[in-house]
């Protein structure tokens, strides 16, 4: 029988492509940078499956060009906002992520830039390379302190939870906006029905919600003028969530103490963002589930899901879990 064919739009880790070589026929991008639009296109023709990244945009044309043949598309990547998923839906191919296993990586890299900006590592580093370190100074780059301090989560799923345990190691206190998500007594954090009183309590504002058209730019002017000026924010969720316009402002007239982003929009950063002349602002390139094991589970959860769509078998991990009602 001959192997279903897959087309993976990047190199990633063994643990996963070794698998999809096993059951397929592959053909791989070896490209450092994500194929073109085009190539994309052309490379899917035909193809039984797709196994794709955040940095792919799959829309309506992709999946006309891949054909009626085409039968999974698997997201290395646990947000799947790259993927217009009702144009899949309505052709009733499944989707696939790759969540849980990204968790603890990214809860600790949000972690991470929050201690980074409260405590003005990267600034201070910079400091130093540029010979400007003369001595020992009582008051030199004092940042904020976090025990005691209000921890505001925006979005309560599996990442702003794991963010709240590592807090909770800080004593610090623990509040949350999510409509969606029940109390979580065990994790000593309080569900905030209001988004404003969450943002007026809070010293450190953190990020875990999807990009959604309901959520592009819901952080703006308005929810940064609701921030205390003592605050920090931080954004490991998609770079779409924010208006960097609004940060900029608020950060450059010191209406807010800091930001820390590992997301931008776009991404990469252009060199020329006004952002990266800002010493209270620290920006990652998009590393928080950068981690060995996570980004080998994620090639591997991706390839899972991609085999199982080849197989017409349920996806272990499914975002539109509807296409099978159908059937
Ligand atoms: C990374 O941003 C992911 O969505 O997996």
């Amino acid at each position: 029988m001959p192997k279903p064919k897959v087309f993976v739009t990047r190199i990633i880790r063994d643990k996963g492509l070794d698998l999809v070589k096993e059951f397929c026929e592959a053909e791989i991008w070896l490209g450092d940078l994500p194929p073109s639009r085009e190539i994309l296109i052309e490379k899917v023709r035909g193809m039984d499956g797709l196994l794709c990244l955040l940095t792919d945009r799959i829309d309506a044309a992709v999946l006309d060009a891949a054909g009626l043949g085409l039968k999974v598309v698997s997201n290395h990547a646990v947000g799947f906002d790259n993927i217009i998923v009702a144009e899949a839906t309505a052709r009733g191919i499944p989707v696939g992520n790759t969540p849980g296993i990204l968790t603890d990586a990214t809860a600790d890299f949000a972690f991470a830039l929050l201690m980074a900006a409260a405590r003005r590592v990267t600034e201070a580093e910079r400091y130093l390379r540029a010979g400007k370190w003369q001595t020992w100074g009582p008051s030199t780059l004092l940042g904020v302190d976090m025990v005691g301090k209000t921890l505001g989560l925006v979005g309560f799923g599996r990442i702003g939870r794991a963010v709240a345990k590592r807090a909770s190691g800080f004593d610090m206190r623990v509040i949350f906006f999510d409509p969606s998500s029940p109390a979580a007594p065990e994790l000593n954090a309080s569900p905030f029905a209001s988004l404003d009183e969450l943002l007026r309590e809070s010293d450190f504002v953190s990020l875990h919600t999807p990009l959604t058209a309901e959520t592009r730019h819901m952080v703006n002017a308005d929810f940064l003028s609701k921030m205390k000026p003592t605050a920090i924010l931080v954004n490991t969720s998609r770079g779409g969530v924010l208006d960097q316009d609004a940060l900029y402002e608020a950060l450059k007239a010191n209406r807010i103490f800091g930001a820390a982003l590992d997301v931008t929009d776009p991404e990469p950063l252009p060199l020329d963002c006004p952002l990266l002349t800002l010493e209270n602002c620290i920006i990652a390139p998009h590393i928080a589930s950068a981690s060995t094991y996570s980004r080998d589970m994620m090639a591997l959860l991706a390839a899972q899901n991609l085999i199982a769509g080849l197989k017409g078998e349920r996806l272990p991990h499914c975002v539109n879990p509807e296409v099978y009602k159908a059937r």
